[in-house]
């Protein structure tokens, strides 16, 4: 599948060059690297996985040791296992913090895989497997640019690693253990590979993601079922009284109804939606990936804008009485929703819960009871763009995929990045080689093997870049040379 990306001999020099001959000559082993890590089952929001989380915790932590990486590191948490790891030490050299996760999103329903997710199949240039994409091949990645690097003179740089294996069921346990290794994690910037590219063939810089709220309500009536014969229109139906409160969360239009929802939202600025409405943006091909008859969304924004730049409130799910098949004729005892909402910049995450419990116990009738339950709450982040780490990255990926890099938001959460800013104080710069298409989250996830081969290279150019070692002057803007500080941002 092709060599190197044409031209990269006249920018790299010869450490560059002999990393990118040890990946391309090596891709086999990380290919089957990647099966290998891959058929551990780390799913982290199942118990019954426990053991599996650990077990990919531990192929990740060796993996690193035979990368050529230092003080490799297996942090038991009070849920899974954190991974560090780091490089041999650089004076001068600037500090980056990688972070990833190695655990993954449930993989059912199983009958609708046309392969078993955790048997990795290989085939038409793709690995199809949960957390093929997101995120065990794009971590994967991170280790064999290193290794390459390590391997053929040395990495330039001080990169520090931190893999997770909580980041799919919230990240619960990250936001501590960041404050409690706050000097071991310390670095000028983070770069993160878990996001997708802008499209096949389109490299993208991320600099802002959406937070995530989330809040189950149940609606309570009778204390258990009760025959609807004898019972029915007599009390009030849980059911009836959810689907009530739900619906009135929206307007016909598609725009939160809760008063306050929508305070402190930062508007995109004229020149973010002037460059958004720039992007080869295939709106056809976008509803196409949905499957659903037509979009809809809040007036005023284009589909872009309405993913990246304002919040939403969804009802993931409800359950609640007799769904089965034939007939049970109930009053049922309780219905139950969940509801995350994404956020963006300034919105305050409590705030917005707070405004949805206040919403619901203002409108639920005292012939049912409420009872809502809050979980995690994090706020939506934008990166600056005009970090050194940018400026490298962006000359990686246009050298590796021979075009510009867009730069992008995106919709979806990564929870800790947040705290990476607060608490590191350090900005997080999402470098990501997936597909929009590559069914994260979703049955039969892939990831392009071209992407994974070639973004591993983008990441080594990216270290080289930033360390001033890829041919290209100081002048664009990039390329600290030591002195830490000057880049801190
Ligand atoms: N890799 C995704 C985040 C992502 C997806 C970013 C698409 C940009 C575009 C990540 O693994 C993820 O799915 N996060 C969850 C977080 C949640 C469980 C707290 C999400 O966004 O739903
Ligand atoms: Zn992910």
């Amino acid at each position: 599948m092709g060599g190197r990306t044409a031209g990269s001999a006249a920018v790299l020099g010869g450490l560059g060059m002999e990393a990118m001959d040890r990946l391309a000559s090596r891709r086999e082993a990380a290919l089957e690297d990647l099966v290998a890590f891959l058929a551990i089952p780390s799913v982290s929001s199942v118990p019954a996985h426990r053991e599996d989380v650990r077990r990919a915790a531990a192929w990740l932590a060796e993996r690193l040791e035979r990368a050529g990486l230092e003080g490799v590191r297996v942090h038991p948490t009070a849920g899974h296992p954190v991974v560090t790891a780091r490089s041999a030490p650089v004076p001068g050299a600037p500090t980056v913090l990688v972070y990833g996760h190695y655990d993954v999103q449930p993989a059912d329903p199983p009958d609708a895989w046309t392969h078993p997710p955790f048997s990795p199949r290989v085939a038409d240039g793709r690995v199809y497997a949960r957390g093929a994409s997101d995120d065990k091949g794009q971590v994967l990645m991170h280790v064999l640019a290193a290794e390459a690097l390590a391997a053929t003179g040395g990495i330039p740089l001080n990169l520090r690693f931190l893999f997770e294996g909580e980041e799919e069921s919230g990240s619960v346990h990250l936001h501590d253990f960041v404050a409690a290794h706050r000097e071991e994690l310390a670095a000028d910037a983070v770069v993160v590979s878990d996001t997708p590219m802008f499209a096949a063939g389109v490299p993208a810089i991320c600099y802002g993601l959406r937070g995530l709220a989330a809040l189950d309500v149940t609606v309570r009536g009778p204390a258990q079922d009760l025959h609807s014969g004898v019972f029915g229109g007599a009390v009030a139906n849980p059911v009836h009284e959810l689907a009530r409160l739900l619906a009135a969360l929206h307007d016909a239009d598609g725009r939160v109804a809760v008063p306050g929802f929508y305070d402190g939202v930062r508007e995109p600025t004229p020149a973010e939606r002037a460059e958004w409405a720039r992007l080869p943006f295939d709106e056809a091909e976008f509803l196409r990936t949905t499957g659903s008859p037509r979009l809809f969304g809040e007036p005023g924004y284009s589909t872009l804008e309405r993913v990246w730049a304002r919040p939403t409130l969804e009802v993931n799910g409800i359950a609640g009485g007799f769904a089965g098949d034939g007939r049970k004729t109930i009053v049922p005892a309780s219905a139950t929703a969940k509801i995350t909402c994404r956020l963006v910049p300034d919105q305050d995450p409590v705030a917005v819960v707070d405004a949805v419990v206040r919403f619901l116990e203002a409108r639920a009738p005292d012939t049912v009871r409420l009872e809502i339950v809050r979980h995690e709450a994090d706020p939506g982040v934008l990166t600056p763009l005009d970090h050194p780490v940018v400026a490298a990255a962006r000359r990686a990926l246009a050298a590796t995929f021979g075009r510009e890099p867009v730069n992008i938001r995106m919709g979806g959460s990564i929870p800790v990045v947040h705290t990476f800013q607060s608490v590191l104080g350090a900005p997080t710069v999402l470098v990501g080689f997936s597909l929009p298409d590559e069914r994260f989250h979703a049955p039969n996830e892939f990831f392009t093997l071209d992407n994974f081969y070639r973004g591993t290279e983008a990441l080594v150019r990216l270290w080289l870049a930033l360390a001033g070692r890829d041919g290209a002057g100081a002048a664009d803007g990039g390329a600290p040379r030591g002195g830490e500080k000057e880049h801190t941002p």
